[in-house]
């Protein structure tokens, strides 16, 4: 197939960037029932065929319609416009039928390839065709639904309808991760480069790379365990008022939280589920489904902190010997299943030390993949932020209501993540994949 001249990837690329995507959509949902899709399970969440329409509609946007001249993202229909219509009313949405909607979504991908293979590209903007950026933001605006959906599907318990995962991954067993005798690994501070300049896949908020000055301080060595989470638990640490900020405290009693979500006492042991698969909490694993506020309180009890997003970012990706950066804390070569448990398959945590490759420059591990890890900061734009291709991705976020995340989990698709990715939500969130690690001043 002849090659784009507009910098842009080879029609062959976009193919198969794409499929990788709606294969997994498909896949995900090909076990739920038609009825299942169409109910919203949870009012945090999308009912499934509302995700899937709204996947349709965004790849039209900007594959489609953006060919034949600029776009906004207020053109999607109200129906599908997350803003007109936010998760906790989806549920009472008169959406088509499951095979309207594939239909859309099987129509949208034709269009868009008979447009790619015919180079019918030119009168997009033609930032958005440089390296193919355009085509990389579809594929990961589906990647990062293909998440949101299993979110959708770990709540979805009525009735014993339980999501069916197909697991298709055992991760490999634990092991031991050098750290110091408080589990952690040093930092030594200095002039450290945060953020990319990358156009070809970061999104706008992920820009510009800039130089940020950070004071010496160490990071767990690996996320904080169930087993070390169970240990809060069991010092009283939900009853304890001191550990909480006024408005965690405030959360943690209107919410009632006493343990993780999907956490469950029996006769005396603590039980959790990821999907269809109950089990007694494993202690080895990265403590998951908590909110902000609990990670707080954990860091208090334990006489430490979250990391800021900085932080977090140096210590995944910055090498102080050599004063380079990389895309993954192991280099720059994209996460293979060797390298951490993410891309879903799994449908659950791996045990901390189970992926030695993924390993940071100062010795972090499991930075990528198993739980998004909160930071102590609000999702606030880079120094020379500039909003590309449109404000409804990142800028509309900007500000003190959402706290930020980094390095994916297991429900995450590797083109989705990388040392630079920025995630965020409200300190009350957990149906997310969430965990933490801990940090302290040197
Ligand atoms: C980056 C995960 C916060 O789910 O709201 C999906 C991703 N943006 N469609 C979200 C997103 C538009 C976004 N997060
Ligand atoms: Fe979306």
């Amino acid at each position: 197939m002849p090659q784009p001249d507009d910098g842009s990837l080879p029609p062959g690329d976009v193919a198969a960037l794409l499929a990788d995507a709606r294969e997994r959509t498909l896949l995900l949902i090909s076990s739920v029932p038609e009825d299942e899709l169409m109910n919203q399970h949870d009012r945090l969440m999308s009912p499934l065929v509302w995700d899937m329409g709204h996947i349709a509609h965004f790849e039209e946007l900007w594959l489609v319609r953006n060919l034949e001249g600029p776009v906004r993202f207020g053109e999607m229909p109200g129906m599908f416009n997350p803003f007109e219509n936010p998760r906790s009313v989806r549920g009472e949405l008169a959406l088509p039928r499951l095979a309207d909607t594939l239909r859309h979504l099987a129509g949208a991908r034709r269009m868009v390839l008979d447009r790619v293979v015919e180079g019918g590209t030119g009168t997009a903007d033609p930032r958005l065709l440089e390296g193919g950026y355009v085509y990389r933001m579809v594929a990961q605006h589906e990647y990062q639904h293909n998440e949101t959906i299993l979110q959708a599907l770990q709540l979805k318990d009525e009735d014993g309808a339980r999501y069916r995962a197909p697991r298709a991954i055992v991760p490999p067993a634990g092991r031991p991760v050098r750290a110091d005798a408080e589990g952690m690994v040093r930092f030594p501070g200095g002039t450290v480069q945060i953020g990319t300049d990358d156009r070809t896949a970061a999104y706008d908020n992920e820009r510009p790379r800039h130089a940020v000055e950070l004071a010496p301080f160490r990071i767990g060595a690996a996320p904080v365990t169930n087993g070390e989470y169970a240990g809060f638990i069991q010092d009283g640490g939900y009853g304890a008022r001191t550990l909480w900020s006024d408005a965690g405290w405030k959360h943690r009693e209107e919410a009632n939280l006493c343990a993780p979500q999907f956490w469950e006492m029996r006769g005396g042991e603590w039980w959790t589920r990821s999907m269809d698969e109950e089990a007694p909490v494993d202690p080895a694993r990265p403590v998951c489904h908590v909110c902000w506020y609990e990670a707080e309180a954990f860091c208090r009890w334990a006489g430490a902190r979250l990391p800021t997003e900085q932080e977090w970012e140096a210590a995944a990706s910055w090498d102080p010997s050599a004063g380079t950066k990389r895309d993954y804390p192991w280099g720059d070569e994209p996460p293979t299943p060797l390298d951490a448990n993410l891309d879903q398959l799994a449908f659950a945590t791996a045990q901390v030390g189970a992926y030695p490759r993924n390993v940071s420059p100062v010795g972090a591990y499991g930075m990528i993949g198993d739980v998004w890890e909160w930071t102590a900061s609000d999702f606030l734009p880079w120094p020379g932020y500039q909003t590309f291709p449109y404000p409804e991705y990142s800028e509309l976020f900007f500000g003190p209501d959402y706290k930020v995340l980094r390095g994916g989990s297991w429900a995450t698709r590797p083109g989705a993540i990388r040392n630079t990715f920025r995630n965020w939500d409200y300190p009350i969130r957990r149906q997310i994949f969430s965990g933490f690690r801990i940090a302290r001043d040197d």
